[in-house]
């Protein structure tokens, strides 16, 4: 039997693992997932969020070693997205008078999601607070992190944000809690799934971050991957430094090639910006998953976009990523445009269009015939020294 795991006295976490997760809306996922969901025993038994429909049975097989889920009193809906929704209609059905909390936005999506004309849905706003018996919830609204209808809450008898999405890592476990895994691993999934999920929203998490900064927290109990408790201070100190858009000393460096033209050029950047001091991420895009180059994206100070010309265009694959790329849009960092070409040689250009569009500084686009001798390459070396410092 899949048992639930005891957070704190009366608090479990009771949600599913989705091991076999390999992508998210095209956000490449190899470490799969988790739906949490969080089952409060209190003088009202209160369910915060639940999980993908097609993992029903496992929340409430989890749910049923507590207490009969027909007895949930309450049930939290932080987000209407259906990894968190999905079987609200299970609980509703096995109590039809089950109080369902959500935002304005979020009895909205409920009701054009589901058939929820059955449904007891109660709306609360910032600030709102919910007694439980012994322990409270406070209400805060954070819409577009990442939809409108977003919300988290707060328990100030054991210190615990339920932060729905934010500070969220797609990474299945079996342990729930942070201790269990290295530090890295868990702080990179948390980065790509910021690269991928959160970053256009980052204003928005500023002023999350800005609501609950008074807050004494504990724990921070997100809607997917670990609960955050032994690095919780390194959690909180990066979603401050992505969010302010910070950079570390960093070029991207995304490339397409065909004969290896476009390859020598993002070689010579790797070696230009290894002078500089800067840390280097290389990535060759038939090789690569976008979503993996986002967290690198992350932080970075420069993104070089390479491609050779194709047909007149960039190849499909640098489109793509530049498709993917502005609708993330990172703020604040520059760029460069680079590739081989034939003849023709639009790729470049419109590289650059497409970067200048999707909001970056492109300090230089470049385009080499053919082959690049060494003597090219060093002179347009120098160039690019010029423009980065
Ligand atoms: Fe994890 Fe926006 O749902």
């Amino acid at each position: 039997m899949r048992k639930p795991i005891l957070l704190r006295k009366g608090i479990y976490w009771v949600g599913a693992v989705d091991w076999n997760l390999r992508s998210f809306h095209g956000y490449s996922t190899p470490r799969g997932s988790t739906y949490n969901a969080y089952l409060v025993v209190d003088d009202k038994i209160t369910l915060i969020d639940t999980v993908k429909e097609p993992f029903a049975d496992e929340m409430l097989e989890r749910i049923s070693a507590v207490i009969d889920p027909s007895r949930i009193d309450i049930l939290i809906s932080n987000h209407v997205e259906m990894d968190h929704s999905g079987a609200i209609g299970r609980i509703a059905d096995l109590n039809p008078d089950v109080e369902i909390y959500s935002s304005v936005a979020g009895a909205r999506g409920l009701a054009a999601h589901f058939d929820s004309s059955g449904w007891n849905l109660k709306t609360v706003k910032s600030g709102d607070s919910l007694n439980l018996g012994g322990k409270n919830l406070t209400f805060y609204q954070t819409p577009m992190v990442h939809w409108p209808d977003n919300m988290v809450e707060y328990m100030p008898e054991e210190k615990i944000l339920f932060s729905n999405d934010s500070f969220g890592q797609h990474f299945a476990n079996s342990l729930v809690v942070d201790r269990g895994y290295p530090r890295d691993i868990v702080l990179d999934e948390a980065k790509k799934y910021y690269g991928n999920i959160v970053l256009p929203y980052s204003p928005q998490v500023r002023k999350e971050l800005e609501a609950v900064s008074g807050l004494p927290i504990g724990m921070i109990a997100p809607s997917h991957g670990v609960v955050w408790e032994k690095y919780l201070q390194e959690i909180i100190g990066r979603y401050e430094d992505w969010s302010a858009g910070c950079t570390v000393g960093k070029a991207v460096i995304v490339y397409d090639t065909m004969w290896g033209s476009t390859e020598k050029m993002a070689k010579a950047l790797v070696s230009l910006f290894s002078e500089e001091d800067l840390e280097v991420r290389l990535f060759r895009l038939e090789d690569s998953h976008v979503s993996d180059v986002m967290t690198d994206v992350v932080d970075a100070d420069f993104v070089c976009v390479g491609s050779p010309t194709l047909n007149n265009r960039m190849t499909a694959g640098t489109a793509g990523f530049l498709e993917y790329l502005t609708g993330l849009a990172p703020k604040g960092r520059k760029a460069l445009s680079f590739g081989s070409y034939g003849w023709g040689g639009q790729s470049i250009p419109l590289i650059a269009k497409a970067l200048a569009e999707a909001g970056f500084e492109v300090l230089d686009e470049k385009k080499i015939n053919y082959r690049p001798s060494p003597g090219q390459l060093e002179e347009w070396l120098e160039e690019v020294r010029k423009k980065i410092r």
